[in-house]
């Protein structure tokens, strides 16, 4: 028998999840192979000088990523596929304590860094001479040849906007905080997709904002349920997605933006567009503010096209409500950060950005052909790339059940009930992101799993006595 002895000395945390770590890197690492018998528990805590029941509960954890395999009378075994396939996700809610958990629930971008393009954006404006120029306060706003690189950017998605008419945010959460304010006050009511973004949800708590959801469809927000919540809540803006809403991933064709915007401008409210992922769909059609019909707020950010630690994003409006955007940004952070913007700028003058946003594009088109080989009804509306799919469940499954079923093994998938606007608005869905998952192999297993999952029966699948 082979005598594991795990290192733990400098592994923080509880000791079971320690020996499971530490067990998992001894299998990557080829130390401990296939068909390897582990000691006993009462064996292993002896050495160890912890007691059976942590033992237990490591190797129960470390059965649970797949790692080890048990049979009654012959002892507990690694597995044989276990060693390559175990995927290291990052996990943000407990980074430590899901080290094999397949992570689907994020949108990412589907590649993570690009580090050598930002050594030579920061190389180019060392190189500039002027470096010392981004360390003091700038307007509110942002740096003028920032605000021109954001009229630029958003120049791509089809809306055609001066630099005078953009601010620029450190990210889109931030563009969303700051059209809110700028669009309602506390107490006031804010329309939004029945299913809407969480961080927007976020704000509205924040600003004392009610969100009023309105029912969607295959093309994105109804009309007829706008109009109805329009004669009935005394609203004072819409905020939408209209290009890959999230979390449906839905494209709203252009006769239902302008029937949108006909509403909003009847109504006399401006709509505000939040176009994060618009770069993934260059034919999408024209942003409802670009349609000339209804004020519009537009937002974007460089999160999911470039890096979201870069934390920049722009929202264009017309003069009035920008400076409104404008004073929410003092209130929240006096300014974007000026060194951020400068890198932001480097890249979109010089084509980096949009050579990022090309590889992206293809890394997201391979994924979306993985997830829908392997889940056919997670096929993006209208076949649009994506980063997420929105996986409509069979009506034997409910979603609470599937995503606790699911991330018992190992894969986290968002439930509805983070985009609901209200409990009656979940449906027996699940939010599908490819790009949080590490590469193509970690999203392959995690779908494996999923699809394997989604022909059970749930009444099979859980074991709860
Ligand atoms: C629709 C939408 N808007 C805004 C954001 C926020 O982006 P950022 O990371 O730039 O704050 C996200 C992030 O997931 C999003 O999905």
């Amino acid at each position: 028998m082979t005598i594991w002895l795990p290192e733990l000395a400098h592994r923080p945390g509880p000791k079971y999840r320690a020996i499971a770590d530490a067990l998992a890197e001894d299998v990557r690492s080829g130390r401990m192979r296939p068909g390897t018998r582990l000691p006993t528990h009462r064996d292993l805590a002896w050495r160890l000088g912890l007691t059976v029941g942590t033992v237990t509960r490591a190797y129960a954890e470390a059965e649970r990523r797949g790692l080890i395999a048990g049979e009654v009378g012959r002892g507990t075994y690694v597995r044989g596929a276990a060693p390559a396939d175990v995927g290291i996700s990052y996990s943000p809610a407990d980074a430590s304590s899901q080290p094999a958990l397949i992570d689907l629930s994020l949108n990412f971008p589907v590649i993570p860094g690009h580090e050598a393009e930002l050594a030579a954006a920061l190389g180019r404006l060392a190189g500039r001479g002027d470096l010392a120029a981004l360390l003091p306060y700038h307007p509110h706003a942002g740096r003028p040849s920032d605000r021109a690189a954001g009229a630029r950017w958003i120049g791509r998605s089809g809306l055609a906007v001066e630099p005078d008419d953009v601010a620029v945010t450190a990210g889109g959460q931030h563009g969303i905080v700051a059209c809110m304010a700028a669009v309602a006050a506390s107490g006031d009511t804010v329309l939004v997709e029945s299913l809407t973004y969480p961080g927007v949800k976020a704000a509205a708590a924040l600003l004392g904002l009610k969100l009023v959801g309105v029912a969607i469809d295959e093309e994105g927000v109804v009309p007829e349920a706008l109009a109805a919540a329009l004669r009935t809540t005394n609203a004072k803006a819409l905020y939408c997605m209209p290009t890959l809403h999230n979390p449906t991933a839905i494209v709203m064709p252009e006769s239902r933006r302008r029937a949108i915007a006909e509403l909003a401008s009847s109504h006399e409210i401006p709509v505000v567009e939040d176009d994060c992922y618009g770069f993934l769909t260059p034919d999408a059609p024209p942003p409802i503010g670009a349609l000339g019909i209804c004020e519009g707020l537009f937002l974007t950010s460089l999160s999911k096209s470039i890096a979201a630690g870069q934390r920049i994003g722009y929202v264009a409006a017309r003069p009035a409500r920008l400076e409104r955007v404008t004073q929410a940004i003092r209130a929240t952070s006096w300014m974007a950060s000026p060194i951020a913007a400068a890198i932001a700028s480097d890249w979109i003058g010089d084509g980096t950005a949009e050579r990022m946003v090309r590889e992206r594009r293809a890394e997201a088109a391979a994924r979306q052909r993985m997830v829908e080989a392997a889940l056919p009804g997670g096929r993006a509306p209208g076949g649009a790339v994506s980063y997420h799919a929105w996986l409509t469940l069979p009506d034997r499954w409910r979603a609470d059940e599937f995503v606790a079923e699911a991330r018992r093994r190992g894969v986290a998938v968002t439930p509805p009930t983070a985009f609901a606007v209200t409990r009656q608005a979940a449906p027996d869905a699940v939010r599908i992101c490819y790009g949080a998952a590490a590469g193509r192999d970690e999203l392959a297993r995690g779908l494996e799993i999923l699809a394997g999952l989604i022909e059970e029966h749930p009444a099979m699948a859980a074991s709860i006595v």
